[in-house]
């Protein structure tokens, strides 16, 4: 833990676009002089207009109290050139996202400032390493990324660059404390934390979309209503924009020299290629127009449930889901496991009812000697979800495909059928986030908790990847991915060797104690 910067000290923010002013009126608010510079005429003097008004507003609502927004608008000082910086103890550069702009920048303001004065970017993208490569004293560079938009999102990741001093990375960690930030430390890597472990959460679903799994509208409404996400990846995007979201994945594809599992999709290459940006538009996925209708998300129709189905074995994550059938009215009998079912399922008549294992059901029912398999999603929380995925077997008789639909809607859950893809929608993307988490503190990007950490406060998670892991067992993540492989073929799908590992053990993966790069995280120092 390192000491934040001292409250007396001076913070300049260069650029003072939107990031630019939400930053300086973080700083502003925590007790900091901060100087606020831009190249363009006038724009430091709007941002520090813009957060006048933000703070009163705060103010008149009684969020903050009203001497407080006033003694820290009064704070932000707009200047005329970077020379009036030379006081700072902190520069946080938040210009245009181009490297060779920023790196004049930070050779400009290196003569300028103290030796001691830290230098930090809120670059989204650029390598920290290639930012300090070349600077005289490359130790004092490091990122101070903070997420969009900023007074409200509470990550801030620090990233380290190869060069970057340790008590630097602290000290902006220490910092973002007192600002009432989250902070979580990064070494430098395409995409971060975030922009990198959110990947599969676009890619899956884009990839179901391409195998017309199920239409957009579906596919977010499951992940919504089943997976617990604040949207469908189809809805955010279009809420980002294709054109940035299609960038990004881009970037951190290109910067991991084509790894597959980053690959763009050439279905959102087309949307971007027709001008289809998203919301700001008027169309991306879904359509914003006017009179455009709200995505509808595909049901099943109503269907009888049967007075009662039999639970064969245990059915472990989904537990909960058979206890809700159950207190539905629908009476459960137990049995011991069918020998195609050892991870539990449940016989609702002529069909058999389970978890998906990542295999399609056609290839699941073959393996287990049935017909009529109908198979369904992991959920975030089965004794609450008012939506569940299912597949069926080709070949599944469509009155026991309908008992095993009536089954689930008696328990108040609306059913989506998608086509039978392997591994369903929910638990594809939660394996693969997690596989990508896995990943991520395997090779020393972060530690397994600020992983967790980081995605649920920068983009919203129900429940980090690492735990969710945790939650659902890792036993089934790793089937999951084993089979997403087998069944593509493509190394996409490949398992992450800290997943691989656990198969001896039943240590969680969230606790994993492992150090980042150079980094002793809080367990391993504990
Ligand atoms: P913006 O376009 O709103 O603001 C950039 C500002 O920098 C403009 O006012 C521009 O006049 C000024 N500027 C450009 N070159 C300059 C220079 N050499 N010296 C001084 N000022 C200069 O951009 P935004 O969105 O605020 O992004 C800024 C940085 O923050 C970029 O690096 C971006 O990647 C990063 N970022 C952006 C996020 C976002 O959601 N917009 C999220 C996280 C990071």
């Amino acid at each position: 833990m390192g000491e934040a910067l001292p409250r007396e000290a001076t913070v300049a923010v260069i650029g003072a676009g939107a990031m630019g002013t939400g930053i300086a009126q973080v700083a502003a608010q925590a007790g900091h002089a901060v100087r606020l510079f831009d190249t363009r005429i006038g724009a430091a003097q709007r941002a520090r207009d813009a957060i006048g008004q933000t703070l009163a507003g705060l103010a008149g609502k009684g969020r903050i109290d009203a001497a407080a927004a006033t003694a820290a608008a009064a704070r932000v000082s707009p200047v005329h050139a970077l020379g009036d910086c030379v006081s700072a103890g902190l520069v946080v550069e938040a210009i245009v996202e181009d490297l060779e702009t920023k790196r004049n920048l930070l050779r400009e303001l290196e003569v300028i400032v103290p030796p001691a004065t830290i230098l930090a970017s809120n670059t989204s993208s650029l390598s920290i390493t290639a930012l300090a490569a070349g600077m005289k004293s490359p130790g004092r560079i490091v990122g101070m990324h903070f997420f969009n938009p900023v007074p409200l999102m509470q990550l801030v990741e620090v990233v380290s660059g190869l060069a970057t001093d340790r008590v630097v990375a602290d000290t902006v960690h220490a910092t973002a404390i007192a600002w009432g930030k989250l902070p979580v430390h990064a070494t430098s890597t395409p995409g971060f934390i975030v922009n990198r472990c959110a990947r599969p959460f676009y890619g899956e679903a884009l990839r179901l979309l391409a195998e017309r799994a199920a239409d957009a509208a579906t596919l977010d409404a499951v992940m919504r209503e089943a997976g617990g996400f604040r949207m469908g990846a189809f809805e955010l995007m279009d809420l980002i924009g294709n054109d940035v979201n299609f960038a990004v994945t881009r970037s951190v594809w290109e910067a991991c020299f084509h790894d597959p599992r980053y690959a763009p999709s050439v279905l959102q290459q087309e949307r971007v290629a027709a001008g289809y940006l998203g919301r700001k538009s008027g169309r991306g996925f879904h359509d914003y127009g006017p009179d455009a209708p709200r995505p509808v998300a595909g049901s099943e129709p109503p269907r009888a449930a049967p007075s009662g189905i039999v639970l064969h074995g245990d059915p472990g994550v989904a537990s909960p889901l058979a206890d809700r059938i159950a207190g539905a009215g629908v009476a459960v009998r137990r049995q011991p496991a069918h020998a195609g079912f050892p991870d539990g399922a449940m016989s609702v008549g002529e069909a058999w009812l389970a978890l998906s294992d990542g295999r399609t059901a056609t290839a699941r029912a073959a393996a287990a000697g049935v017909r009529n398999l109908v198979l369904f999603d992991l959920a975030f929380d089965y004794a609450s979800c008012t939506r569940l995925a299912v597949a069926s077997a080709d070949g599944c008789d469509p009155a026991a495909f309908a008992a095993a639909v009536g089954t689930l809607q008696a328990a108040g859950i609306a059913v989506s059928t998608l086509d039978d893809v392997a591994g369903l929608a929910v638990l594809r993307t939660v394996a693969m986030l997690a596989n990508e988490a896995a990943d991520a503190v395997t090779m020393g990007i972060a530690s397994a908790a600020d992983i967790d950490v980081a995605m649920r406060n920068g983009v919203n998670y129900p429940r980090g990847p690492l735990a969710w892991a945790d939650a659902i067992g890792t036993g089934r993540v790793r089937e999951v991915i084993t089979h997403l492989q087998a069944h593509y073929g493509d190394d996409r799908y490949r398992l992450s060797p800290l997943i691989a590992r656990r198969q001896a053990s039943a240590e969680p993966l969230a606790g994993d104690a492992r150090a980042p790069d150079g980094k002793p995280s809080a367990e391993a120092a504990a």
